[in-house]
C-alpha cells in the first residue's frame, strides 16, 4: 500500500480526523495490511539549539533532564506507521480530546544505555523491552512495531545523543519509549491513531536515598494488580494508582510499598520493582524465589536477568512461585532469610533492610548490617554491571550501538 507518511489525518489537530475505519475493530489487526515501522524511512532533524549538559553526575537523580533529541513515530489505522523522525526534544501538540487523556490509553518502556569502561555505548537486552512494549500495546489495542526496525531507529537516536550518556558505575541514560492513543474522540473504543515517542534522560540512582537499602510497608489496604487485570502491562495507570499509597507509606517514613494480594497476602512486587527472596524455605531448601508471571506480575528484564544468572550459577534452587507474607514473616523471625531485594531497570538491584507488616518490624540482613558480605544480590548486581559497562566483553545481552 502506498504510504502517505505524515499525512494530514495522522497529524493530531482536533479538526484533522479522517474518515475513521470502524471503531471497535482491533487496530492491531487492521494494522497488518498497513505500513510497518521502517528504519530506512527515518528522517532526522538536528537541533540548532543544543542544551547544556549536567556536569556533576551526582546531581542527576532520575528522569529530570532530557537530551537534545527524541524519536517520534505516528501511526494511523488507515496508513499504518508513518516515517519515523528524530527531532529536537520538544513539546507535543495534541488535541485535548485525545483518548490518552481520558482513558489512560498508553504504555511505556524503561531501558538504559551505558557508557562502558572502554568508552563504548551499550544497550541491555533491548529485544526484551521491545517485545514487552508490543505485548503492552496489544493489551491496549494499540499498534505493535517491528522489533528490529524499531531498535535500529532507537539506536540511531541514542548514537546521536551519546555524549549525554553519563560516565561511571551507577550512571546511565534511561530510555523511555512511550506509546499514546491520539485519536481525538471521547467514545470509549480502539484508537485509530497513535504516537510512539522515545525520550533519553541521563540518570543516576532512582531512589532519593541513593543506592541505600530500602524500608517497606507491607499492607493489604491497596492492591496493585489482580487476576485478569493489567498487572503485567507496562501502562501508566498501573503506576499512577500506586502514587497515593506510596505517598501514605512515605509519610510514615517508608521508602516503598510491598504489594500483597489476596486473603493469604501473597507477596507480589515492591514499589515499581519485582521482588526476590533468598532464604531457606519451610522445607529446609535454600531457594531464590520470586512471584510467578501469572498475569499480575510485570515481566521485568532485570527479573529475568537475575533468574537467568541464578540458574546458570546453580548455587541453590531458583523458583518462580507464589509465597505469602506470613511465610516470609516466619522465615525472617526464624533467621532463615539471607536477603530480600527488588529488581528493576531504574534501580537495578535494591536491597531491602526492613519490612513492617501488621505493625511488626521485620529486619532483613543487608551487606551494611552483616559482616559476611557474600550476598547473592552483590554478585548478581556486580555481574549485571560487568555486562552493562563492558567489563565482560561482547556479552550477547549488551549490544554495542
Ligand atoms: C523500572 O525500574 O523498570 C521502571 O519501570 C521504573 C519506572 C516506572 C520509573
Amino acid at each position: 500500500m502506498m504510504n502517505r507518511g505524515l499525512a494530514a489525518g495522522v497529524r493530531l489537530g482536533c479538526q484533522a480526523r479522517k474518515l475513521a475505519p470502524l471503531r471497535g475493530l482491533s487496530a492491531t489487526v487492521q494494522s497488518r495490511s498497513q505500513s510497518s515501522l521502517q528504519h530506512d524511512r527515518l528522517v532526522v532533524e538536528q537541533t540548532t539549539n543544543p542544551k547544556d549538559k549536567v556536569q556533576d553526575v551526582t546531581t542527576l537523580g532520575f528522569g529530570k533532564y532530557f537530551s537534545d533529541h527524541m524519536l517520534d513515530c505516528d501511526w494511523s489505522s488507515a496508513d499504518g506507521w508513518a516515517a519515523p523522525r528524530i527531532t529536537p526534544f520538544q513539546n507535543l501538540s495534541l488535541c485535548p480530546s485525545a483518548l490518552v487523556f481520558h482513558y489512560g490509553l498508553e504504555c511505556f518502556e524503561g531501558m538504559k544505555a551505558y557508557r562502558g569502561i572502554d568508552g563504548e555505548c551499550r544497550l541491555f537486552r533491548p529485544d526484551m523491552n521491545v517485545a514487552r512494549l508490543n505485548k503492552s500495546a496489544t493489551r491496549l489495542a494499540l499498534p505493535a512495531v517491528d522489533p528490529e526496525e524499531f531498535i535500529k531507529c532507537l539506536k540511531d537516536l541514542v548514537r546521536m545523543d551519546q555524549d549525554w550518556i553519563p560516565e561511571g558505575l551507577g550512571y546511565s541514560m534511561y530510555i523511555r519509549p512511550t506509546m499514546i492513543a491520539t485519536e481525538p474522540v471521547l467514545g470509549v473504543g480502539v484508537s485509530n491513531s497513535a504516537k510512539l515517542y522515545v525520550l533519553l534522560s541521563p540518570v543516576g540512582a532512582y531512589y532519593s536515598g541513593g543506592f541505600k537499602p530500602v524500608r517497606l510497608l507491607a499492607d493489604s489496604k491497596y492492591v496493585r494488580a489482580w487476576p485478569g487485570g493489567m498487572g503485567d502491562t507496562k501502562s501508566g495507570g498501573n503506576y499512577g494508582a500506586t502514587i497515593r499509597p506510596c505517598k501514605e507509606a512515605q509519610d510514615e517514613g517508608f521508602d516503598q510499598v510491598l504489594w500483597l494480594f489476596g486473603d493469604e497476602h501473597q507477596v507480589t512486587e515492591v514499589g515499581t520493582m519485582n521482588l526476590f527472596v533468598h532464604w531457606t524455605n519451610e522445607d529446609g531448601v535454600e531457594e531464590l524465589v520470586t512471584a510467578p508471571l501469572d498475569g499480575t506480575i510485570l515481566a521485568g528484564v532485570t527479573r529475568q536477568t537475575v533468574l537467568d544468572l541464578a540458574n546458570e550459577w546453580d548455587q541453590f534452587a531458583v523458583n518462580e512461585r507464589t509465597f505469602t507474607m506470613p511465610e516470609l514473616q516466619a522465615a525472617i523471625q526464624d533467621g532463615r532469610v539471607n536477603e530480600i531485594f527488588g529488581s528493576g531497570t531504574a534501580a537495578t538491584i535494591a536491597p531491602v533492610a526492613e519490612i513492617v507488616y501488621n505493625g511488626v518490624s521485620l529486619k532483613v540482613p543487608t551487606a551494611e548490617t552483616q559482616e559476611d558480605s557474600s550476598f547473592f544480590s552483590n554478585r548478581v548486581s556486580e555481574t549485571i554491571a560487568d555486562i552493562q559497562y563492558g567489563r565482560i566483553e561482547d556479552h550477547p545481552w549488551a549490544p554495542k550501538l
